[in-house]
């Protein structure tokens, strides 16, 4: 399932609590009430200087029953839409947390800014590159904090590959793999928000695949996408009889199923390096493979995990030569102390509180879009396509 181990990512620890200026509180707002954003308010909770203000949902009463569960009290939600909620002057917003599904973030992450406020948007960026270019220049005019809400990035076994690439100890890197999947891992948590094309847009590719980019090319210090071949493919989830689907409701899945399950690409970047990339919610294999990075010196091999999610499966290694004799070097997985959900909500606060960088900019991630996107088309297309990047 996308991200099950949510629950897992959400302690805080007194240690960061002290660091933080209680006296001044962030005022903040919901948009989207349903399944992840049950993460961010158990985040935002255990934050001492950030207020709950209000939040909206487009299913009527959805999110004054989410403000219940959680016991979160004085939070206005009377609004049908995101829209409403933005106009609310008397909110005096600081800052929201978009998780609407995959089709409402641009124009969601759009009316935020527009109104002046700063903005932590869920994965991924957008659906489409273009989406993505529109919301960047909202960005740009609103001078306001957008941050994408890629969570492994604050992993500090996700921050080690970039710190062996940046050793140098691989040397000149030229060929990437990279991806994951799942045996059986459509994501029907709630209903079909993940699986319809009137929400979600894109499946695996944006669900888990942006995740799998991210990793290996921030890494790498994010060089500019060129050209794709991409291949995507809808077997398993157009089918009424995908045993990852609820007895009861593999056939209405089945028809509402709008999206990939699984796709596949050759990236070329900037740079001369090529990535091979595969991803999938749902295949006959356990994995299509570790994700591995080969440089002049040294190769790094990253262990899949079973249920990709953007961990890192086990310790990785470090294949080179030591005084000409062909070594394997194990680099121990790091055990984190701090949720990183807690660790997400927190950077964004920060930035928005002290007018710092957004911790995952949106500059970077518009090319990890570009690929999905060119994926996206180059599978339409079904031939390479250029990938081409609009002055913001
Ligand atoms: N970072 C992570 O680990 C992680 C994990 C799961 C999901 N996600 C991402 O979070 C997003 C939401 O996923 P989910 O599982 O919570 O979906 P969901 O369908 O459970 O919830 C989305 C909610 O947004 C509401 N909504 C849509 N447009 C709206 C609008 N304009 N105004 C107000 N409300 C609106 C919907 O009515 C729905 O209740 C997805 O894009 C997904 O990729 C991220």
């Amino acid at each position: 399932m996308a991200d099950k181990s949510m629950d897992g990512l959400n302690s805080f620890t007194a240690e960061s609590e002290k660091s933080v200026d209680a006296g001044r509180k962030l005022r903040v707002a919901i948009i989207g009430c349903g399944w992840i954003a049950g993460s961010h308010i158990k985040s935002y909770l255990a934050q001492p200087d950030v207020e709950i203000v209000a939040g909206a949902d487009l299913i009527p009463g959805k999110a004054a029953a989410f403000f219940a569960k959680y016991g979160v009290e004085n939070v206005k939600t009377d609004y049908a839409n995101d829209e409403e909620l933005l106009a609310d002057k008397s909110l005096k917003l600081d800052a929201v947390s978009i998780c609407t599904y995959n089709r409402q973030h641009a124009p969601c992450a759009i009316h935020a800014l527009n109104a002046g406020v700063n903005v932590l948007l869920e994965k991924p960026f957008t659906v489409t590159l273009e989406e993505a270019v529109e919301v960047m220049k909202a960005e740009k005019k609103s001078g306001k904090v957008l941050s994408i809400g890629f969570q492994p990035r604050l992993d500090a076994n996700m921050q080690m590959i970039g710190k062996i690439v940046r050793s140098g100890e691989l040397g000149q890197i030229y060929y990437i793999q990279t991806g994951g999947g799942r045996r059986r891992g459509i994501p029907t948590p709630f209903g079909t928000t993940f699986i319809e094309d009137a929400t979600a847009g894109l499946g695996a590719l944006a669900d888990i695949g942006c995740y799998s980019l991210d990793m290996v090319l921030n890494a790498i210090g994010y060089p500019k996408p060129l050209t794709v071949s991409g291949y995507k493919s809808a077997f398993f989830g157009t089918d009424p009889n995908y045993i990852g689907y609820r007895e009861d409701k593999r056939a209405e899945y089945a028809s509402k199923f709008g999206v990939d399950d699984f796709a596949a690409a050759f990236i070329r970047l900037e740079g001369g390096i090529v990535l091979d990339f595969r991803i999938a919610w749902a295949m006959n294999m356990d994995t299509p493979g570790d994700t591995i990075i080969l440089g002049t010196k040294g190769g790094l091999r990253i262990p899949s995990t079973e249920c990709w999610n953007g961990t890192v499966g086990g310790p990785m290694k470090i294949y080179h030569e030591v005084a000409g004799n062909q070594v394997e070097t194990e680099i121990p997985v790091i055990k984190m102390k701090e949720g990183l959900f807690d660790l997400k909500i927190r950077s964004f606060i920060d930035a928005c509180k002290n007018g710092t960088p957004a911790p995952v900019p949106s500059s970077q991630i518009l090319y990890n879009q570009a690929i999905l996107d060119g994926i996206a088309r180059s599978a339409r297309e079904g031939r390479e396509v250029e990938i081409k990047i609009p002055e913001i």
